[in-house]
């Protein structure tokens, strides 16, 4: 066996050597990057529709407090959020109002004594349709599409 002979073996084993260990780290590491990044790549839309329980829940003519949680995923961040809306059922339809109030976000609340909805925070007063009464909330209560299906109330949320 010639010198040049045993050189080029040694350079062969290196080579394979290196060519295998690459696609081993291949095989093993690209999986596992992959896995690391895919919440980073991940965002949920913040648009759902919310299944707000039977219709009889409801009843007519009266708003009705619904609530809900939603986990919005921003990358590897999960936030656990609960929301609020008012639901009124009028015959065959159903509205929804959130309870946020649009000057603040304080949580408003029906009442059914005064027949409308009050924000504690500045004593602002929306009338049963949202609309402002009194007090410094610049727009109407915010309303969310809702139907019904199938005996079911559904809101079609949308995060904002
Ligand atoms: S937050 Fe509701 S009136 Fe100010």
């Amino acid at each position: 066996m010639s010198e040049s002979d045993s050189v080029g073996r040694r350079e062969f084993v290196g080579v394979v050597t290196a060519l295998l260990g690459s696609i081993m780290a291949a095989v093993v590491g690209l999986p596992a990057i992959g896995y690391m990044l895919a919440p980073a790549l991940k965002a949920s839309t913040g648009e759902a529709k919310i299944e707000a329980g039977p219709v009889e829940n409801y009843p007519e003519g009266t708003p009705t407090l619904f609530t809900f949680t939603r986990t919005k995923v921003n990358g590897w961040e999960k936030t656990a959020n609960s929301y609020g809306v008012y639901v009124l059922r009028q015959g065959d339809t159903v509205s929804v109002l959130s309870n946020r109030c649009t000057h603040l976000s304080c949580r408003v609340k029906w009442s059914d004594s005064e027949g409308d909805y009050h924000c504690p925070c500045h004593d602002a007063v929306f009338d049963k349709q949202g609309k402002v009464v009194s007090g410094p909330p610049p727009r109407p209560l915010d309303s969310l599409p809702a139907s019904i299906e199938n005996g079911k109330v559904y809101i079609q949320w949308k995060e904002g």
